[in-house]
Formats: C-alpha cells, sequence, structure tokens
C-alpha cells in the first residue's frame, strides 16, 4: 500500500515543528510497513537500530557493518522500515547529537524525501547517505552532505612536493599535529538540486554552525576532481567551487590521479571527455582543507558579526 506524504505548506516552520511533522509522517510510513511484516522482522529492525547506535559513530557513513547485512537479509522491507523507525524518533535524536536547529528546514526536506522512496537497498550509495542522515551522523547541507569522520591523510605529506609538505606542516603545527575530526562533504545525487553557488554558500554557513557544536572539529575537508587548479581552463564555470573556500582561507593540497576520478570528472561532461581523450586533462583529486577558525570568521563576516 502507498501512503502519499506531502510536505507542509506552511513555511519556514519552527524547528519544533519541522521535527513533529518529521515524526509524525515517520510514525505513519512505519504503520503502513508494518501492516505487511512480521514480528520477526520487527525485532531484527531493531536490533539493527541498536546495532547502528553503538557502531556507526566515528564510522564512515559507508562502512555499514556486516551484522546489518544479515539482519536484513533479502527482505525488501528492512531498509524502508530502518529509515523510517530512525525518523520516528527524530525529536530524540536531535537533543542526543545536538543538531542546530538551523539545520532543520533541510533535514525536513529531505526526511520527507526519505520517507517516499518506495525501495531503498543498503548496497546503494545514495541510500548509506540517507540512512546517515536518519541516525543524525550526516547532515543535509543543501548543496552536499556533511558528514564528521573526515581527516586530512598523512600521506598528502608526500603527495604534492615539497611546497605542499610545507604547506601541511604549518597547518598540523596548528592542529597540535592532529589530522582529524573535520567536517567532510560528499555530493549527494538526490541532492543535486542544490549543487550552485548558492547551495554552496548555505552549505558553509550551515557547516559554521555545525562547527560551533562541535568544539573539537577542526574545521571542514572535501576531496574531489573538481578542487583540481586544471578546472580554471577546463571548466571555469566550475572554478566556484575552491575559489569561495579559498577566498575564506581555505587551501587546497594534490592528492593524485585514479581511474575513479576520471570517471567522476567525465561522467557530465562533453568537454572534459574530449579533453581525457586527447590526452589534455588528467582528472586529479586535491583535497580542500578549510581550518576552523577561518572558516568561522567567514560566516560571522557574511552575517555582519564582529569577530
Ligand atoms: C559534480 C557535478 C554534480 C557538477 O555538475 P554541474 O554543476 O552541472 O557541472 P558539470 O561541469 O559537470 O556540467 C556538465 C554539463 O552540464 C552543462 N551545464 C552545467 N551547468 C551549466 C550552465 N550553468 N550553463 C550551461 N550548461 C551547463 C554543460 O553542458 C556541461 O558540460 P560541458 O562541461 O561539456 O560544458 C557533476 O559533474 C557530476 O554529477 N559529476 C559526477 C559525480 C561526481 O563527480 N561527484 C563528485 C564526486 S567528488
Amino acid at each position: 500500500m502507498n501512503v502519499m506524504i506531502r510536505p507542509s505548506t506552511i513555511w519556514p516552520l519552527q524547528p519544533d515543528k519541522a521535527l513533529a511533522e518529521i515524526v509524525m509522517a515517520a510514525r505513519l510510513r512505519v504503520a503502513v510497513l508494518c501492516m505487511d511484516a512480521s514480528p520477526a522482522l520487527m525485532n531484527r529492525v531493531d536490533t539493527a537500530i541498536h546495532l547502528l547506535d553503538l557502531t556507526m559513530p566515528g564510522r564512515g557513513y559507508s562502512d555499514l557493518p556486516q551484522d546489518l547485512f544479515d539482519l536484513a537479509g533479502s527482505e525488501p522491507a528492512f531498509a524502508p522500515l530502518l529509515a523510517a523507525r530512525l525518523l520516528a524518533d527524530a525529536t530524540g535524536r536531535q537533543i542526543a547529537r545536538a543538531v542546530p536547529d538551523t539545520i532543520l528546514p533541510e533535514f525536513y526536506r529531505q526526511a520527507m524525501r526519505i520517507l517516499r522512496i518506495d525501495t531503498p537497498s543498503l548496497d546503494d550509495d545514495a541510500f548509506r547517505k540517507d540512512l546517515s542522515i536518519c541516525l543524525m551522523l550526516s547532515f543535509p547541507c543543501v548543496a552536499q552532505v556533511v558528514e564528521e569522520t573526515g581527516g586530512v591523510p598523512r600521506r598528502a605529506v608526500t603527495t604534492g612536493g615539497i611546497g605542499q609538505a610545507m604547506r601541511l606542516a604549518r597547518h598540523f603545527a596548528t592542529t597540535g599535529l592532529r589530522s582529524g575530526p573535520y567536517f567532510e562533504i560528499h555530493t549527494h545525487t538526490p541532492m543535486l538540486d542544490g549543487f550552485n553557488p548558492d547551495g554552496w554558500d548555505r552549505c558553509y554557513e550551515l557547516t559554521a554552525e555545525l562547527l560551533k557544536m562541535r568544539p573539537d572539529c577542526l574545521g571542514l575537508v572535501g576531496g574531489s576532481w573538481f578542487y583540481d587548479p586544471a578546472l580554471a581552463t577546463v571548466s571555469p564555470r566550475l572554478t566556484y567551487l575552491a575559489d569561495t573556500p579559498i577566498a575564506g582561507g581555505a587551501f587546497r593540497v594534490r592528492l593524485g590521479a585514479s581511474e575513479e576520478d576520471t570517471e567522476l570528472a567525465t561522467a557530465t561532461s562533453a568537454t572534459r571527455r574530449t579533453l581525457v581523450e586527447k590526452g589534455e586533462y588528467m582528472p586529479t583529486r586535491w583535497l580542500m582543507i578549510w581550518p576552523r577558525k577561518a572558516l568561522l570568521a567567514w560566516a560571522a563576516a557574511r552575517k555582519g558579526d564582529v569577530q
């Protein structure tokens, strides 16, 4: 049975109202899914929630425990029921996870979308990101999903020459040699409508709000072919992705080229594909590092706050 869940027409919602609406819609979805579910399936979903709460904090969104797949078996109702059960507890989870109110409008939008997915699968990278959002371990921030398990790989000291090594050494000196945790951004296909300059600015603003609630977090990192300085000639339309953070005190380091980077960089652009085929462009992954203090200052300046 398919029940239409309509997003609220009254916007902006108060944060508590947004959560209440999510909880109501999620309970309705649980009730519908439970009509055809066995008590054994419900118990497996309960066990899965307990397992995820124990194992996923501090772990990458994609690194799901094997026990979760064993609990899911081949039951198609498992994944949607799991997501709906998690969202039905959004109010309690928001308090436990200290999620800033400013994230809630986007959380609301994504939660309502997740509740409408018919056949999610644990094997699907996009659903793993959604699950992390339901667990409030990743945060939908308009242009990107922001996860709190990022870091600067130590190997970056050797992947970009002496200048890069010295730049990183100066940076590590400011972090007490810590390489994490950082917030880390991920592109999420269902959120591509926010992948534009305004959506990215909002993403940085929301990350600043998250940073205020995580004093131990060192800043924001993102690894992608789209941070490569070569984009200035290859895809100038995308240079805003690096330019805004760099103007706000971020810096970037070269990580190296891989087949995956070529696949990603050529997936949507005929121009980049042609340049790769002609041997005139080698997609290369760079890591953007936006230190905490600089990002907070950028966000405060945008708000007109005095630092
Ligand atoms: C990252 C991504 C979402 C950016 O999308 P985007 O903002 O549309 O930018 P793209 O450069 O990829 O645009 C692809 C095509 O859309 C068209 N296009 C995009 N924006 C346009 C605009 N403002 N005006 C006109 N055409 C536009 C162009 O035809 C462009 O092709 P071209 O390079 O041959 O001109 C997209 O490249 C993508 O989905 N890539 C695969 C997944 C990926 O790399 N994810 C990131 C992992 S780190």
